[in-house]
C-alpha cells in the first residue's frame, strides 16, 4: 500500500471536541499528512464522536456507509475518535468485519500518525483507547480556524461520576494543565487576533493545579494585556465560591454569562443523580450569582425522565426554573448510558411517552422566560462582538454576542468587520435573541 497523505475529520459533540479535532489535525499536519476540506478526497476520514446521549452508533455506522460510497479514494480507510471511541473498539473485537480501520480514545491523539501507518504497513486493524492520568496536550498548539474565538482546554477528565453521565468512562479521571503553560498560549492567541478564548474542561470550575484554582486561574488569564472576552464552559454549580464571582463582576474582559446545570430540580432525584447539591442549595447559588455580578446572563442544563422521577418530582424543576429564569435552557430526555452507575443500578422506567410530555412542557415554560428575558432588553445599548457577517437565509445579516453571550442579529452597514465590538441599540427580541441596529 501507498502511504496516506491527506485527512479528514468530522467532530460531532460539544466544544471539546471541536479543540480536540484541532489538536488531532495540529498533530497530523506535523507528521507531513495534508488536511483537506472535502471528505470525498480524503485517503482517511476520521470522525470525531460524541457518546453524552443517544446510543449514537446507527449514526456511525450510516455515515461511515455514506462516506465509502461518496469516496473519490477506492480505499478510504475510516478511523474512529472520541467519546465512542471505547464502545466501538469492543463493537470491531466482536466484529472484526465492521468497516473501521483504526481508533483512537481522548488521550490518544498523538498515536495517530503511528496508528495510520501501522494500519498501512500492516493492512491491520489498530486502536489505542487507554486513558491517561496525565495526558493534557499541553505541548501541543491547536491547528484553529482563523476566527474571532479561540478555544482553549485547561484541564481534561472528571471525577464528579453524576449517575447518569459517561464521561467520567470515555474521558477519565481529571487533570489540570500548569497556569503558566495556559497564559502563553492565551497571549499567543492575541498575537495571531483572537478577540476572545473560551476556556473548556469537562468540570472547568474545578480547575485546581498545585495551589492554583480556577479562580487564580481567571485572574491571570484576565491580565493578559489584549484579550477582550474570556468565557468558559462547562462548570459545576458545586464550584462557585464568592471570591470567583467577585472576580467575574470586576474584570471588564471576563464576561458576565454563567452556565449553570441544575439537572434536577427535586431533592430526592439529585440525590439519585449525586450531584451533590440540594434545591434550596442551588438557589442559593442562582441568588448569589445574581446579587453579585450585576446584568448577568445565566444558562443551565436539565434531564427529564430520570429513572423513578415521578410527576411531582418533575414539578420542582418547573418551580426551579420558574424561579431562576434562566436566559435558556438545554433541555434533554434521560438517555440511559453504559457504564454509568444508573444504567447498572436504575431501570430506565419513566416511559418515552411520558419523557416527551415533560419535556414540552418545559419547553414552552422556557420559551416564555427566554421571551421575557429578551424583552426586558429593548431599549438598551449593548457592546456587541461580531462573529459572523451574512446568513445563509441573508448575505446582509450580521451576527454577535453580548457580553452576556446572547445571540444577536442586525443589518449591515458600511465598516463593519469580523471581530470588531460595535454597540448594538436593541429593537426586537425573540426566545432565541435579540435585534437592533449599529449606534456609533
Ligand atoms: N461536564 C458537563 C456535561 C457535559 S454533558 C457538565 O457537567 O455540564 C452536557 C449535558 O448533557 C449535561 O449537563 C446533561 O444535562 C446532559 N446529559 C448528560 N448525560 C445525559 C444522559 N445520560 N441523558 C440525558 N442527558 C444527559
Ligand atoms: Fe460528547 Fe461529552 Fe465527550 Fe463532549 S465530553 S464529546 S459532549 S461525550
Ligand atoms: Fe461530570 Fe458533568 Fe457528568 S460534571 S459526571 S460530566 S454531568
Amino acid at each position: 500500500m501507498t502511504s496516506p497523505k491527506t485527512v479528514f475529520i468530522e467532530t460531532y459533540g460539544c466544544q471539546m471536541n471541536e479543540y480536540d479535532s484541532e489538536l488531532a489535525k495540529s498533530i497530523l499536519k506535523n507528521n507531513a499528512f495534508q488536511l483537506v476540506d472535502k471528505e470525498t478526497q480524503a485517503d482517511v476520514v476520521m470522525l470525531n464522536t460524541c457518546s453524552v446521549r443517544d446510543n449514537a452508533n446507527r449514526k456511525v455506522f450510516n455515515r461511515i456507509h455514506e462516506i465509502i460510497h461518496s469516496s473519490e479514494r477506492k480505499d478510504v480507510k475510516i478511523g474512529i475518535l472520541g467519546c465512542m471511541a471505547t464502545n466501538f473498539r469492543q463493537q470491531l473485537l466482536d466484529n472484526p468485519k465492521l468497516k473501521i480501520d483504526f481508533i483512537a480514545g481522548p488521550d490518544s491523539y498523538k498515536q495517530l500518525p503511528t496508528l495510520i501507518h501501522d494500519l498501512y504497513q500492516t493492512g491491520k486493524k489498530s486502536f489505542d483507547v487507554t486513558l491517561s492520568e496525565m495526558e493534557t496536550y499541553s505541548d501541543i498548539e491547536p491547528s484553529r480556524n482563523d476566527g474571532v474565538n479561540a478555544w482553549l482546554a485547561i484541564m481534561r477528565g472528571c471525577n464528579n461520576f453524576c449517575t447518569f453521565c459517561v464521561v467520567p468512562y470515555t474521558r477519565g479521571r481529571e487533570r489540570s494543565r500548569e497556569p503558566q503553560n495556559i497564559i502563553e498560549e492565551v497571549n499567543r492567541l492575541v498575537d495571531a487576533g483572537y478577540k476572545q478564548v473560551t476556556l473548556l474542561g469537562q468540570n472547568v470550575n474545578s480547575y485546581r493545579y498545585e495551589d492554583d484554582r480556577f479562580v487564580d486561574l481567571m485572574e491571570k488569564v484576565s491580565d493578559v494585556a489584549g484579550i477582550e472576552r474570556i468565557r468558559f464552559t462547562s462548570p459545576h454549580p458545586k464550584d462557585f465560591p464568592l471570591p470567583l464571582l467577585q472576580l467575574m463582576a470586576e474584570r471588564k474582559n471576563i464576561c458576565k454569562q454563567i452556565h449553570l446545570p441544575l439537572q434536577a430540580g427535586n431533592d430526592r432525584v439529585l440525590d439519585k443523580m449525586n450531584r451533590t447539591y440540594n434545591q434550596a442549595e442551588f438557589l442559593e447559588v442562582a441568588d448569589q450569582v445574581y446579587k453579585t455580578i450585576p446584568g448577568v446572563v445565566m444558562t443551565t442544563d436539565i434531564i427529564v425522565g430520570f429513572p423513578t422521577e415521578t410527576e411531582a418530582e418533575y414539578l420542582d424543576t418547573e418551580h426551579v426554573i420558574k424561579a431562576v429564569k434562566f436566559d435558556s435552557a438545554f433541555i434533554f430526555k434521560y438517555s440511559e448510558r453504559p457504564l454509568t452507575r444508573a444504567a447498572k443500578q436504575f431501570p430506565d422506567d419513566v416511559s418515552e411517552e411520558v419523557k416527551t410530555d415533560r419535556i414540552m412542557r418545559l419547553i414552552e415554560i422556557q420559551k416564555d422566560i427566554s421571551l421575557e428575558r429578551h424583552e426586558s432588553y429593548i431599549g438598551s445599548v449593548e457592546s456587541v462582538l461580531i462573529d459572523q457577517i451574512g446568513t445563509r437565509r441573508d448575505s446582509e445579516a450580521v451576527r454577535g454576542r453580548t457580553d452576556g453571550g446572547i445571540i444577536t442579529s442586525f443589518p449591515f452597514v458600511d465598516g463593519l468587520a469580523l471581530g470588531q465590538t460595535v454597540n448594538l441599540a436593541i429593537e426586537g427580541a425573540s426566545p432565541n435573541l435579540l435585534r437592533g441596529r449599529v449606534v456609533s
